[in-house]
């Protein structure tokens, strides 16, 4: 006869491992804060739920990609968003990334036809035109910060994306000024208390004034818009003529608040991510030839087209784990009822952390995770990771919606600028990760060479090696 079975009942919110190294007071604030990066994969170490303080405030951040999706794939009907994002409403509106529940729904169904592949494949031709753009002002031989120009490169893509600029001069200045204020300022304002937001610091004064502006052309953008009533190909054309099942759309507020939202969200990670690709390609030279010759061959000297985008497979590798290794560091949720996560019962109104970043490092889940390794992304390889330890985009109703627009712009820009340039970090320069949200370089000092083979430039040897 077999022995009975025994069933564990499930570890309440006081049985839930507290992460050692709290402070009086304080909790668990000072060592995250200090190195977040090391803080949070350690956590994995006590259970696949566990706990930590802010201040008085208990955070439960789930280490196991199990429990990460049973918090994410039921999605809306047990969560809120979290802290994070709501932080972000004064600054945005009721965008699709601050709402939740209903209201998000509703939203999430509106703005499918801003994403549609026909849209893709007109926003791609606007990233390649501006990736073509920054190649073409590029010097043989100059040393350039690749952070702020992959940076500068995300801005641009997403508000050609967004508008196609018929507005005056003033308009485009003011939301490209706001665009760039947005992202550092706001972002910044998720971690900080509100209460400092309020003083009035040259630094708050400045971020004030730039949101009033960039609001008011904005506004000014969407009367613009629908006074010509006509379709632009654009992200603010599809938000305006988005309609759901009753044939209502949304209202130039909630507009103006998607718009505002996809400035946010679409800028600041693609151009952190960007800036890693062009290192990661950079500073391994079999990676380099390997990206170059895949290009070389597959577009023979042609810009290319959102369809040759599939063809570049191993650039492909490459952008994946560029998304695994560089990869935003933590997301917040809030419980609406008592809820069962990975073995463990988490109480009613509790803030949930889940950590793209602490998945995609985990030894359990990541051979070797450190190593920047595009072949565990072949199709063998890939089968062996467990649902759930990738998920740069996230997962369920709240996951990005953005997703394919940010890997079509990182493959697009890549494949438009290593057909033209070599990049190469500066030998001897650290290069260091920074968190907040996200992960970003501290500094990306990089040197571009001019690849002597059949860029479409017109000046190359056409079908030559680099
Ligand atoms: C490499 C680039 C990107 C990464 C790694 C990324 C990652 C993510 C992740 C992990 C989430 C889920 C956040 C959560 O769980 O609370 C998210 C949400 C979101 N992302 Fe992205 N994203 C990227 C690019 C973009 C782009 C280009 C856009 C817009 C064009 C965008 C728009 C959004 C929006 C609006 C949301 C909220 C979605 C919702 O709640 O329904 N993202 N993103």
């Amino acid at each position: 006869m077999s022995a009975p079975v025994t069933r564990q009942p499930p570890a309440g919110p006081e049985n839930i491992r507290e992460v050692p190294g709290a402070w009086p007071v304080l909790g668990h604030i000072v060592p995250m804060l200090r190195r977040p990066l090391e803080f949070l994969p350690a956590g994995a170490r006590y259970g696949d739920v566990v706990k930590v303080r802010f201040g008085r405030l208990p955070v439960y951040v789930l280490t196991h990609p199990d429990a990460v999706r049973e918090v994410l794939v039921p999605g809306d009907l047990d969560y809120k968003r979290g802290r994070i994002f709501e932080k972000l409403e004064p600054g945005l509106g009721r965008g699709l990334a601050t709402v939740s529940g209903a209201e998000h729904r509703r939203l999430r169904r509106l703005l499918q036809p801003v994403f549609t592949r026909e849209r893709l494949v007109g926003y791609a031709s606007v990233m390649r035109d501006a990736a073509e753009g920054t190649a073409a002002s590029w010097q043989d031989g100059q040393t350039l910060e690749a952070d702020v120009a992959m940076n500068e490169l995300a801005l641009t893509a997403l508000t050609r994306s967004l508008f196609r600029f018929t507005a005056g001069a003033d308009t485009s200045r003011a939301i490209q000024n706001g665009m760039g204020c947005l992202c550092h300022g706001l972002l910044m304002r998720t971690v900080l208390p509100s209460v400092w937001t309020r003083v009035p610091t040259p630094g708050n004064v400045r971020f004030d004034r730039a949101m009033a502006t960039m609001h008011r052309a904005v506004g000014d953008l969407i009367g613009t818009y629908r006074d010509a009533g006509e379709d632009r190909g654009d992200v603010l054309s599809a938000l305006l003529a988005a309609r759901d099942d009753n044939g209502d759309g949304l209202s130039v507020e909630e507009v103006h608040a998607q718009v505002m939202t996809l400035a946010l969200t679409g800028i600041e990670a693609p151009g952190a991510v960007l800036g890693w690709l062009m290192y990661e390609i950079g500073r391994d030279p079999e990676v380099a030839e390997r990206v170059h010759t895949e290009i070389d061959t597959v577009l023979e000297g042609r810009p290319p087209h959102f369809d040759d985008l599939p063809r570049l497979e191993y650039l492909d590798r490459v952008v994946t784990e560029v998304l695994r290794l560089h990869t935003p560091l933590v997301f917040m949720r809030r419980t609406l009822s008592e809820v069962r996560v990975g073995g463990a019962v988490v109480p009613a109104g509790a803030e949930v952390v889940y950590s793209p970043y602490l998945l995609h490092h985990d030894p359990r889940w990541f051979h070797d995770p450190l190593r920047f390794d595009p072949d565990r992304w072949l199709p063998e390889n890939a089968a062996r990771i467990p649902r759930g330890a990738f998920i740069p985009f996230a997962a369920g109703a709240y996951q990005c919606v953005g997703k394919l627009f940010a890997t079509t712009e990182l493959t697009m820009i890549a494949a438009v600028l290593c057909a033209r340039w070599r990049m190469r970090p500066v030998p001897g320069v650290p290069v260091r990760e920074i968190a907040t949200a996200l992960v970003r370089p501290d500094r990306l000092p990089m040197t571009v060479h001019r690849r002597d083979v059949g860029g479409h430039d017109g000046h190359g040897e056409h079908g030559a090696r680099g």
